[in-house]
């Protein structure tokens, strides 16, 4: 009898079993229109799922209009949003089984920025800046928006937004919803002694910094069926001094874990415009590995993971539970049938497309070979 290899076993959480260990990271795409997916969000998730990922996740999408990173960016804050997505799931189901979860977000000081093709820098008032919000009146970068600093009002208004958002979520019928609590964005800028001066309970010690997002945590938690796992994205480390780190991570995750949280996705970085990131193979894996460790949450590893072996090795040594990877599958769409055919594993294929997977086409032995060379 074969083994399958670790990538290809299957995960459950809550009522979910995800196929293999092998996610797509969310990937901002900035081409909704007023938050609203667009015919190239079918064509990007409908293509990344067709080798059958474990799960494909949508792109950080704003809770309020307001939370978006950019007018690009896509919302789940109307009715026109709601359907759109449904539409988009509508065609992943017809190209894949992979489970579909969407990442909820608000950006927070990082709003109202230009799409990278114009340059990702803060919008100037005649390209449609908007007010911005953070946990104080702390710039990213010296020439972005000051934000306003959150009163108890608007932080009531972020978790309303946030728990709506899931509500929306599940009505789309997504398979789980993950908060966005990483890259420097609204949840993060509370995390962190750099962006949080605040000095009530919400500012100071690391347990007043989280408290305001295990809120947001705890109400969506509350809001999203029991059925259905719910995520977060942290950032583990802020690669400066002083920061949010891996200490205080493990606490925010064991917290988290606590109120009902089912999975983190270990990233860094995003809060300090300056930071200066060990960006290499696998560079985040060690955090990752030390939250699971130390937690005991089903953890995925992100960040420079490319390779096959790689994967394998990152969930075969109980480093992380399951992988996402991005720029590799934007690279390679069939990234699941290439790590199925190096570690000797099935992976889904659409019956439209069997025709080209090794059993039937001579050419891919070709492919293969020279691969290997
Ligand atoms: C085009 C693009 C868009 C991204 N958008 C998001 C996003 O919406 N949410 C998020 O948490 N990370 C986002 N990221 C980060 C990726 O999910 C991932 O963490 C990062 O690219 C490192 O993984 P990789 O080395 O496999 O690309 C984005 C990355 C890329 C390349």
């Amino acid at each position: 009898m074969t083994t399958q290899p670790h990538l290809f076993r299957p995960l459950a959480m809550r009522g979910l079993t995800l196929a293999n260990r092998i996610a797509v990271s969310p990937m901002c795409q900035y081409n909704a229109i007023d938050g609203v997916p667009q015919p190239w969000h079918h064509q990007h998730l409908g293509s990344l799922s067709s080798s059958g990922p474990g799960l494909v996740m949508v792109e950080a999408t704003g809770v309020t209009a307001q939370g978006r990173i950019s007018p690009g960016c896509t919302g789940i804050y109307s009715e026109a949003c709601e359907a759109a997505f449904a539409g988009v799931l509508r065609t992943v189901r017809a190209t894949s089984p992979s489970a579909v979860g969407i990442q909820l977000a608000h950006a927070g000081r990082k709003a109202s920025t230009n799409v990278p093709w114009k340059g990702s820098g803060p919008l100037t008032a005649d390209d449609g800046a908007w007010e911005t919000l953070s946990a104080s009146a702390i710039p990213f970068a010296p020439t972005w928006h000051t934000p306003k600093a959150a009163s108890r009002a608007d932080m009531d208004g972020v978790v309303a937004a946030f728990v709506a958002a899931a509500g929306r979520a599940m009505r789309v019928g997504f398979d789980l919803v993950e908060v966005h609590s990483a890259h420097g964005y609204l949840l993060h800028q509370f995390l962190s002694p750099f962006s949080n001066k605040r000095t009530d309970q919400y500012g100071g010690s690391p347990e007043n910094r989280m408290r305001f997002p295990l809120e947001v945590v705890a109400a969506v938690r509350a809001a999203w069926p029991a059925e259905k796992p719910m995520g977060m994205r942290i950032s583990a480390s802020e690669w400066t001094e002083g920061g949010f780190d891996p200490d205080e991570a493990v606490r925010y995750v064991k917290a988290a874990k606590a109120l009902g949280l089912d999975y983190v996705c270990v990233s860094s970085a995003g809060n300090v415009h300056d930071a200066k990131v060990a960006v290499g193979p696998g560079y985040q894996v060690q955090f990752a590995e030390k939250i699971r460790r130390e937690t005991g949450i089903v953890t995925r590893s992100v960040g420079m993971i490319v390779e096959p072996h790689q994967a394998e090795a990152i969930v075969a040594s109980g480093q992380a539970d399951m992988v996402a990877l991005a720029r590799a599958f934007l690279d390679d769409p069939r990234w699941v049938w290439r790590a199925a055919d190096t570690l000797g594993a099935e992976a889904y294929c659409p019956r439209q497309y069997l025709r080209a997977r090794p059993n039937l086409w001579p050419g891919a032995k070709l492919r293969m070979k020279a691969a290997a060379e």
